[in-house]
């Protein structure tokens, strides 16, 4: 294609790598999810050696959840929203290449490094020094591809969904980089630059700010673009995504103090976390409301589209954990919750319902219109994932509910003469039904995440080289 020709075409390739790929690590690590789900009901599966052990296995799962699927699915719909509402190709086709080789790399590693042992031991940080320092010149070529298109858009204005992704991408820069800060011993071993308390104070500033910023705002990014498009309506108050985007964004920042409540950390700094964190419900549901009501005037749709649902529901999974957060972060109730299963249902409620679910549903509008198909091969089975999806979700967190309260009152349960009413094993035993229950919704959205695998396989592998450059002309 000459330059001028290319210049008036989308670039889908790498939209259409990152969302083959998102569909590829979603299975790759919900099995891990289930893997490890089961080990917990099953404690032979860790099967006596160290690489296939639960604390080791249990980040190789958030971290190909979050990052590999989460990321792609962020990376192909953010390079599709800001193409399409710029009406401009990418910035630049080598760097966003590199985004996309650099990225898959860096899963790899993770995935040999982390079972064999090399851990920074921080949550969701677990990446050593040399691959830290790999996602972050990744991550900088990302951010140079998004800000170059938007400064080249051929339209007067940003829209709103990009600002969502910008804030993602520029707040996750500067949380990962001030995490990371560490000496390195060798290539595989690193020391942090903090300690103590303000290790801690870092290490959950980054943490909670992860979910805001990586698991809320870029998935918030994709609720603008796809609701509407998908609903065929306009977005119900671009008053209101103002307001939302700058109430979230300012006041996520400070609530990172509720993950060391009751700690050494100073109690002002607590306190401070716990309210803005009961603040930050207000934005939230802003956002979940403007999405919700997007709909208006269009809700007989939901009866045919199942991929309306599947938005709609992680809106409405959006809701729910965004209430039960800052509910969770008032410190008497975290006294019960903290440590419990509690946390670990709240986790998934905001991670399958909302993340995984809103991912799912923009890909299936997303992968048809790059691959120059009409739909998805089969809408049956986009239906099917959805219950398999939803009614796993339920179970997850439901299961994890019960769970988490018993242990908290187990835990906490006293005789007249003060010693404990309860042993930690006996609590344990208590769990074990709900563990069970977990594992049946895990298998249930696994098996979900199997048919859009399939789908997706057909759908590709139906489509043709010529309709596909048609797809990518800018009309
Ligand atoms: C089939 C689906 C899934 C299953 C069966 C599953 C299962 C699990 C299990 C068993 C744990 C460890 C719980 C514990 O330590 O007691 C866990 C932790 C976690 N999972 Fe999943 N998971 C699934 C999907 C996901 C997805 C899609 C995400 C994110 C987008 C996610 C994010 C996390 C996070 C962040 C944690 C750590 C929670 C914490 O430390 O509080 N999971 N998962
Ligand atoms: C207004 C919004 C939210 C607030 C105020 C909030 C608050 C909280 C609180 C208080 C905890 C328990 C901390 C502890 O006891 O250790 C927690 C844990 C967690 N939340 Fe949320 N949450 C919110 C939304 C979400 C959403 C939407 C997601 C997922 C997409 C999410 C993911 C997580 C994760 C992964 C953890 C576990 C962290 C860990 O200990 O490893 N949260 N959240």
């Amino acid at each position: 294609m000459s330059t001028r020709s290319t210049e008036q075409a989308y670039n889908y390739k790498v939209v259409r790598q990152f969302a083959i790929m998102t569909v590829v690590w979603g299975v790759v690590g919900m099995a891990m999810g289930v893997l490890i789900a089961s080990q917990l009901v099953w404690p032979q599966l860790n099967l006596d050696l160290p690489w296939t052990s639960f604390g080791r296995l249990r980040p190789l799962h958030t971290s190909l959840v979050i990052f590999a699927f989460g990321g792609c699915a962020l990376f192909a719909t953010s390079y599709y929203t800001v193409q399409r509402t710029c009406q401009t190709r990418l910035f630049s086709d080598s760097l966003a290449a590199f985004t996309f080789w650099g990225w898959q790399a860096l899963i790899v590693t993770m995935m040999i490094t982390l079972p064999l042992g090399y851990t920074t031991t921080k949550e969701y940080a677990e990446i050593e020094f040399t691959g830290a320092v790999w996602m972050a010149i990744v991550w900088v070529a990302y951010a140079v591809v998004f800000f170059g298109t938007l400064m080249k858009r051929k339209t007067p204005h940003i829209y709103v969904g990009n600002w969502f992704f910008a804030a993602f991408i520029l707040v996750t820069a500067m949380l990962h980089i001030v995490n990371h800060l560490a000496i390195p011993v060798d290539w595989f071993k690193s020391y942090p630059v903090y300690s103590g308390a303000t290790d801690a104070m870092v290490q959950w500033w980054y943490g909670h700010n992860a979910v805001g910023f990586f698991l809320t705002t870029g998935f918030l990014g994709m609720m603008y673009y796809f609701v509407p498009k998908q609903a065929g309506r306009p977005v119900y108050s671009y008053r209101l995504s103002i307001v939302h985007f700058w109430a979230l964004i300012t006041l996520y920042i400070w609530a990172g103090p509720h993950h060391l409540h009751y700690t050494a950390l100073p109690d002002w700094a607590q306190s401070l976390g716990m309210v803005m964190s009961l603040i930050l419900l207000a934005p939230s549901w802003g956002g979940m409301i403007n999405g919700m009501m997007t709909l208006s005037g269009a809700w007989h749709k939901l009866r045919t589209d199942p991929i309306l649902r599947f938005l709609v529901v992680s809106l409405a999974f959006y809701g729910m954990s965004t209430f039960e957060g800052p509910m969770m972060a008032i410190k008497t109730v975290n006294a019960l919750s903290h440590y419990t299963d509690w946390t670990i249902g709240h986790v998934h409620a905001g991670a399958l319902g909302w993340v995984a679910m809103i991912s799912i549903g923009s890909l299936y509008h997303l992968i048809p219109k790059v691959f120059g198909r009409e739909q998805m091969h089969s809408i049956g089975l986009i239906n099917a994932h959805f219950w398999l999806a939803t009614i796993g979700t339920v179970l997850y967190i439901a299961s994890m509910w019960v769970n988490g309260i018993t242990q908290g009152l187990m835990w906490r349960a006293v005789n007249a003469d003060g010693t404990l009413t309860y042993s930690f094993v006996e609590a344990l035993q208590a769990s074990h039904p709900g563990f069970v229950v977990r594992m049946t919704g895990g298998l249930m959205f696994l098996s979900g995440m199997l048919l859009m695998a399939w789908n997706t396989w057909v759908t590709v592998r139906q489509a043709r080289p010529e309709a596909m450059r048609v797809a990518e002309r800018m009309v």
